[in-house]
């Protein structure tokens, strides 16, 4: 392993000016309640940060299912350059489980972690604070014979005694931990008490000048990205953070704005990451689709409102002078102009060029089949956007392995009721017709999609949103299904809504199948 190029390297690094950045959208974004994502979406997902420069991406948590092994698994295998990193409880059979999923890794790292603070020790661990030092040394030396690259985590470690917090921390660092963690495990920090926290472990614990520091804030109190930059600012040399700060309860650290805020306020932070920000818009929007969370209007460098002016006296300003209300430009985040593409006389080198600009790279089948949708698009819609090709494509790698299909679809809706819906639906390969009445047109066509594949799932989310503007502009409805404590998402687009709702759910669908074949994770203890 490189010495510059990922953490876990010796003392003079530390005192550099470069920022690692540690991805954790894909273990603890996704542990966030309804946002859990399938292995292709996973893998989509760590290929676009991959590519941005993340340093460190945390793939998940071996353990704690079989689809989580399987993801670190894969993404190990897919990803070249950066580190991949799968978390792990302080017990033995974690730690070799993540070791297990790391094995195809070219630059694997297990991170363990146990809880330290009074509350944690006492209440979830049921262990006193020797149980767990002792635990602390156990576990670090076990990754560590498995793993070079090991990082260690005191969790809740804001709420934790500072004595017992520098006693720990020597402890990982003996045991051989390469990079020490403090997370904010419940956003309960301030700036100022977690940069001191950081710069009094850095130089009070033996050891504190061989390891990196890192940070990993939530945002219960709305200040992890500030607790973050602090953290730098105490000594800290690795943020974990998430993409649009996706994560348990309010989130985490969001990436794009601690990486813009590093990039534009040069003269205040002294330090630099990694990452390539025009990629940033292309991740958020990934991880908002396949996670099905949307992306409030008004959130910093990715909302989207995020680079719009309304009033007068802005606009005005704006005009005369971009930076008389703009930080950053739209560019250096990829904010493109939405771009006018092809339309129903394109061909399909035009179609493949394209495609090649905006990133996508399909194979042959994929290539055609999009192909189609866009001419069928373009014949119902008469410009076709970027935005509208971006719908294409994901939709066509959501369904390519689907066993369910939506075939064709009737709907008779209006104020006279009731509403009714006849659907056809491919069933692996069996072409099979329900009808049903409902309460509104929506509901008409889950019911007959119901009637033709039988399930108990609840409906906790159905949510439209419009691809592009205009009266014409293609929706795109994301579902989430919930059975048996376990929820699944799915997404569908169409220039009709109702088409895109049948094709959301029965996208849902497919996924809970997958995952019903799979067998189901063993309840998760604090050990
Ligand atoms: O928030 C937290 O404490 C965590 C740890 C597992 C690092 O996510
Ligand atoms: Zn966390």
């Amino acid at each position: 392993m490189s010495e510059t190029s990922e953490n876990g390297s010796p003392a003079g690094e530390q005192a550099g000016d470069r920022v690692y950045i540690f991805d954790t959208t894909l273990r603890d974004g996704e542990q966030s309640p309804g946002a859990s994502m399938t292995l292709e979406e996973k893998l989509q997902v760590a290929e676009v940060l991959d590519e941005m420069g993340v340093d460190i991406i945390e793939a998940g948590f071996p353990i704690a299912s079989n689809g989580d092994f399987e993801a670190v698994r894969e993404i190990s295998r897919i990803v070249k350059t950066a580190v991949i990193c799968g978390l792990a409880r302080a017990s033995e059979k974690d730690i070799d489980r993540a070791g297990e999923a790391l094995r195809d890794a070219e630059r694997p790292r297990i991170h363990t972690f146990i809880g330290t603070s009074p509350i944690h020790r006492k209440y979830q661990l049921q262990m006193d604070a020797d149980q767990v030092h002792e635990a602390v040394i156990r576990s670090v030396t076990r990754a560590r014979n498995l793993c070079d690259n090991v990082e260690w985590s005191p969790m809740d470690a804001t709420r934790t005694e500072p004595d017992y917090l520098k006693r720990v921390v020597e402890a990982a660092i003996k045991a051989g931990a390469t990079t020490i963690n403090i997370p904010d495990t419940v956003g309960y920090t301030t700036p100022a008490e977690f940069r001191e926290i950081i710069r009094m472990l850095r130089e009070e614990v033996p050891g504190g000048d061989t390891v990196i520091f890192s940070t990993h804030c939530h945002n219960d109190l709305g200040l992890a990205v500030a607790n973050s930059l602090a953290g730098v600012e105490g000594g800290a040399r690795q943020i974990e953070c998430t993409i649009n700060g996706l994560g348990e309860r309010a989130g985490n650290a969001a990436l794009e704005e601690i990486v813009m805020a590093i990039e534009t306020r040069k003269d205040v932070f002294s330090y630099h990451t990694g990452i390539d920000t025009t990629l940033i818009t292309r991740a958020s929007k990934l991880v908002s689709a396949v996670s099905a969370f949307p992306v409030q209007y008004n959130k910093a460098i990715v909302g989207k409102n995020a680079f719009a002016h309304e009033s007068g006296i802005h606009q005005d300003g704006f005009l005369k002078n971009a930076q008389t209300f703009e930080i950053m430009t739209p560019e250096s985040v990829g904010l493109k102009e939405s771009s006018l593409v092809l339309g129903k006389h394109s061909g399909r080198h035009a179609f493949r060029e394209k495609l090649q600009e905006m990133g996508y790279q399909l194979g042959d089948n994929a290539l055609e089949a999009a192909f189609q949708a866009m001419k069928d698009l373009a014949d119902k819609k008469k410009q076709v956007f970027d935005e509208d090709i971006e719908a294409i494509v994901d939709q066509g790698m959501a369904t390519a392995s689907d066993r369910i299909k939506v075939l064709s679809l009737t709907v008779i809706a209006g104020t006279g009721g009731p509403q009714k819906a006849t659907v056809t639906l491919d069933v692996e390969g069996r072409h099979q017709t329900a009808e049903a009445n409902g309460d509104g047109p929506v509901d008409a066509i889950f019911r007959a999609i119901r009637e033709i594949v039988p399930h108990d799932a609840k409906l906790p989310l159905f949510q439209v949103n419009a691809v592009t503007e205009g009266m014409d502009a293609q929706a795109e409805v994301s579902v989430r299904l919930e059975e048996g404590g376990k929820t699944v998402t799915g997404r569908g687009s169409d220039t009709d809504t109702l088409v895109a709702a049948a094709r959301a759910y029965v996208s849902a669908l497919n996924k809970l199948m997958n995952r019903r074949e799979k067998t189901a994770p063993e309840t998760m203890t604090a050990i």
